[in-house]
């Protein structure tokens, strides 16, 4: 191992959980010397954090690889690491294929990287992928953001809906402890962070598995019970959540939540398909009256919350008739915004094997019409904006007006307006909204 400052570049590809991770390994490198280098042809360590929900995501990883696996025959000393859920997946079959790799960890193991590397650092090539339970975050995260910041409190997913990989490659569900939670979320408060976002794959799971049992039997522990304990930490402004899970997400938790000024009213909730064999068939849980009645609750509570969502397309052997289900439940709902994706085949899911896979077209021509009426419906919705005083919290410049900040509502919309970025960057600013577009709105500070 040389002396001298060594410098380390990460790509991050896929969810929200997989960039919370980066910045844990990111921090540990920070730990360990290294240096950030912008870009990946500069940096002596590289590390892919990938994704493997879809096909695509998978593909795009081993073209970044092959790259990278190319420059070490030129330069022996580069250290190549493949963390995060292709990783998981495929273990040492990534060897290989890509046999210039120097470690390949999945995702449990994030914290475990120094460890890892002196291991590599020893000589040998490292693949750590068996199921553990994750030690405590211990340091110092490296986080791409001095505003906002995401903590996880419950790692991995329980369900096993039949399209998705993700309790394959993130293992069973480990909740950490409240008091673990609030360390860190007070330590962030004290760094001046203003809206921190609770995460896990399911975070209604959340202290399922942590010991203690209420007098009426429910866990001791809930998402509902942490938001009430989190709330008063001084600093923070604004707590988000995500991903909830329909089948458990409880009346309970929507009233905390409306009670709680600082708890934004915003809900992720994810649909997947609006017809009940679709839904049956991808062992979700629930019937799509069972969600409409879950957002009819949400908007009693909080007529004005905005409500996001994931859809799939194309899933086997889903009709025509059940695809326009999808459109019927979208059409009735009106989504402030909804991530929408073609199903795509993956290994070890039940599904990828079934018979009655759908063609490309179909999926892609579902996908478009799905998406042309999302974005109608998110037209109609951001309308109520429309001459209204808003709360934004200011993140950053806009890296299209200089001129300009931007920064997102209570209810996640990202929202621009004239103003001086070193003066404005991490402060709640009532923002007058003048125009509307789809999923963006402008507007003109009040001070
Ligand atoms: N835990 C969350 C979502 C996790 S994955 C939930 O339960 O909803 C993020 C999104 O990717 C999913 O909501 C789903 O819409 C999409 N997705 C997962 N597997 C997929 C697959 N095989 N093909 C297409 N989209 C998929
Ligand atoms: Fe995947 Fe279902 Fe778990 Fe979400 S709840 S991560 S879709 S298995
Ligand atoms: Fe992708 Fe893994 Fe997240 S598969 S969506 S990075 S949990």
């Amino acid at each position: 191992m040389t002396s001298t400052p060594r410098r380390y570049h990460i790509t991050t590809f896929g969810c929200q959980m997989n960039k919370a991770d980066s910045e844990r390994m990111a921090g540990i490198l920070e730990d360990m010397g290294f240096k950030w280098s912008q870009d990946p042809n500069g940096a002596d360590l590289i590390l892919y954090n990938t994704c493997t929900i879809r096909d695509n995501a998978e593909q795009k990883v081993y073209s970044y690889l092959g790259r990278q696996a190319k420059r070490k025959h030129e330069n022996p000393d580069l250290t190549l690491v493949v963390a995060g859920c292709v990783a998981q997946q495929e273990g040492e079959k990534i060897l290989r294929r890509v046999p210039e790799l120097d470690l390949v960890m999945g995702p449990q193991h994030a914290n475990r990287l120094e460890d890892l590397l002196t291991q590599v650092f020893d000589g040998n090539q490292v693949v750590a992928t068996e199921p553990i339970h994750i030690v405590e975050d211990i340091t110092k995260p490296r986080r791409d953001s001095t505003v906002t910041a995401w903590v996880n409190i419950i790692y991995g997913c329980n369900e096993r809906c039949s399209y998705c990989v993700v309790p394959n490659v993130r293992g069973v569900e480990q909740s950490r402890t409240p008091e673990a939670i609030y360390a860190e979320m007070e330590l962030l408060g004290k760094q001046g962070y203003k809206e921190i976002t609770l995460l896990g794959q399911n975070i209604d799971a959340y202290g399922r598995d942590l010991p203690g049992v209420t007098p009426s039997g429910r866990h001791q522990h809930t998402l509902t019970d942490l938001l009430y304990q989190v709330h008063d930490i001084s600093g923070i402004e604004r707590l988000r959540f995500a991903t909830s899970h329909p089948r458990y997400f409880t009346e309970r938790l929507i009233k905390a939540c409306d009670e709680l000024p600082k708890v934004c009213e915003h809900f992720h909730i994810p649909f997947q398909s609006g017809d009940n064999e679709v839904l049956k068939a991808m062992k979700r849980g629930y019937t799509h009256q069972k969600y409409r009645r879950i957002i009819d609750k949400i908007r009693e509570y909080m007529p004005d919350a905005s409500i996001s969502a994931d859809a799939i397309v194309g899933f086997p052997g889903e009709t025509e008739e059940q695809f326009e289900n999808t459109l019927q439940l979208v059409d009735d709902i009106g989504f402030d915004q909804l991530n929408t994706a073609a199903y795509s085949p993956r290994p070890g899911t039940p599904a990828a094997l079934w018979e009655q896979q759908l063609s490309e077209e179909v999926k892609s021509d579902r996908l478009q019409r799905l998406n042309h009426l999302v974005a109608q419906k998110a037209a109609q919705r951001s309308q109520r904006y429309l001459g209204r005083i808003e709360e934004v919290l200011v993140e950053d410049q806009n890296p299209k007006d200089k001129s300009q900040v931007m920064g997102r509502t209570q209810g996640n919309r990202l929202t621009f307006f004239k103003g001086n970025i070193d003066e404005l960057k991490g402060q709640l600013i009532k923002v007058e909204i003048t125009e509307v577009r789809a999923f963006s709105l402008t507007g003109e500070a009040i001070f």
